[in-house]
């Protein structure tokens, strides 16, 4: 086996796809044999939006991507792709990280490179990853294996090329892994040290959720002496350097950019550090869902709206994309169904599970109610309705033409 791929969800399918497609024999494992079985019979949905289900069909035809359930193989490279969650103080819990990489120690070779992509607190792969590689496989990272790190910066449902990065534990080892993923992504960008390329990635997406925090402190600011955001934000846009426009919106969610900061956020603690900017601007996207609902409430008690009845559309965490992690739109829904009879419609999510246990479905979309918050704005969703609908895309409760 050429490449082995490890966690085969939003970010590692897609690389099993491509470096099968570059020629590779590819083996893809994951932990959850349901998953497996899903991407094998490629079930429509299975490429979660962010693999081509018709490029999956072809290299599993081929025999390039074979797939199997937690059954990790001697192999050239590995790539690490599970996920890596907050824990509850917001720092990574590693629990899936050193699953993955004590099986790829178990059959580590000599010679072999193994690189981490999941996002991970800077320190990570080194202090952490190395030496339960080193201790399982009783090889010396960087002398006897090779180990990188290249974070994943894609932005999922926007196609725009985006240059890998990539660091290894010695040059040697970057050199290795650098060659194999110019044969899977256009540009790679190497880097002096693991920790430098981990704490990029912290900081690209720590560096949008300051900015996404502040445009949403702007907007408060605006309404209170009624001047339109939007309005300041196209003006401040046209603006030739020195300003990148971020939108206010219920909340930034998603795997990487709230997590991300509070991985900074631990690193800054690790090393005895404040990080009083990072600090404010996660307060500030925490509060932005209840605010949100905040919002509603003011705008229904002025038009004398009962909230009985809600029907939510849209509660992935952006448009497009089938992913409901640290949706804003979740928090809304397991607020309001404490108060009011909550459904939903998203054509990504058939189902989904509140904090209460209870199980919704995704409804109609003209589902009957009496009022309808949008929360996330599918290109693919036409609402066509004479209920009240508010839409809360941009944090504020605005009235929907
Ligand atoms: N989803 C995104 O948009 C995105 C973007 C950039 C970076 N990332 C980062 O990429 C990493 C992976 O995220 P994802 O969204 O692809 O996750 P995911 O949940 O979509 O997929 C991960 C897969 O790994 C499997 N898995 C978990 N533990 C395993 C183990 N020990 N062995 C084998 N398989 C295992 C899970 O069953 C799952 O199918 C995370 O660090 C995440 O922060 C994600």
């Amino acid at each position: 086996m050429d490449t082995v791929v490890i966690g085969l969800g939003f970010t590692g399918l897609p690389v099993a796809v491509a470096a099968a497609k570059a020629g590779l024999r590819v083996l893809g494992v994951d932990a959850d044999a349901h998953r497996v079985r899903h991407v094998t019979a490629c079930t429509p949905g299975c490429g979660l939006t962010t693999t081509d289900e018709s490029a999956l069909a072809e290299v599993i035809r081929s025999g390039r991507l074979s797939l199997r359930h937690n059954e990790i193989v001697a192999a050239d490279s590995y790539v690490v792709c599970v996920p890596t969650p907050p824990d509850r103080h917001g720092a990574l819990d590693t629990a899936m990280l050193a699953d993955a990489v004590d099986r790829v120690g178990a059959v580590l070779r000599r010679g072999a490179l193994v690189i981490v992509q999941s996002t991970c607190e800077p320190g990570t792969v080194e202090r952490i990853l190395a030496p339960r590689l080193e201790s399982a496989s009783e090889l010396r990272a960087g002398l006897d294996f090779h180990l990188a790190h290249s974070p994943v910066r894609t932005d999922p449902g926007n196609s725009t090329p985006t240059p890998r990065i990539v660091a290894g534990l010695t040059p040697e080892c970057t050199e290795r892994a650098a060659s194999l993923l110019r044969r899977l992504s256009s540009e790679c960008v190497t880097m002096s040290t693991l920790r430098a390329a981990e704490l990029t990635k912290v900081f690209e997406n720590t560096f949008r959720l300051v900015n996404i925090s502040l445009a949403n402190e702007l907007a408060t600011l605006c309404r209170a002496q009624g001047v339109d955001v939007h309005e300041v934000l196209d003006a401040a846009g046209t603006k030739p350097f020195g300003f990148l426009r971020h939108r206010p919106g219920p909340g930034a969610g998603g795997d990487c950019i709230p997590v991300s900061a509070g991985f900074f956020v631990a690193n800054a603690r690790r090393h005895g550090l404040h990080s009083p900017v990072v600090d404010a601007s996660i307060a500030v996207n925490d509060s932005m869902p209840a605010h949100t609902l905040h919002r509603v409430r003011t705008k229904l008690t002025e038009l004398g709206v009962p909230m009985r009845r809600v029907h939510v559309l849209g509660v992935t965490y952006k448009p497009g994309v089938a992913n409901v992690r640290q949706s804003p739109a979740l928090r809304v829904i397991n607020e309001l169904s404490r108060e009011a009879v909550v459904s939903y419609h998203d054509p990504f999510v058939p189902d989904l599970v509140l904090d209460n246990g209870s199980k919704l479905t995704s409804q109609p979309v003209d589902a009957s109610a009496d009022v309808v918050l949008i929360m996330t704005r599918h290109a693919s969703v036409s609402l066509r309705t004479s209920t009240l609908v508010i839409d809360c895309t941009a944090g504020d409760a605005v009235l929907a033409a």
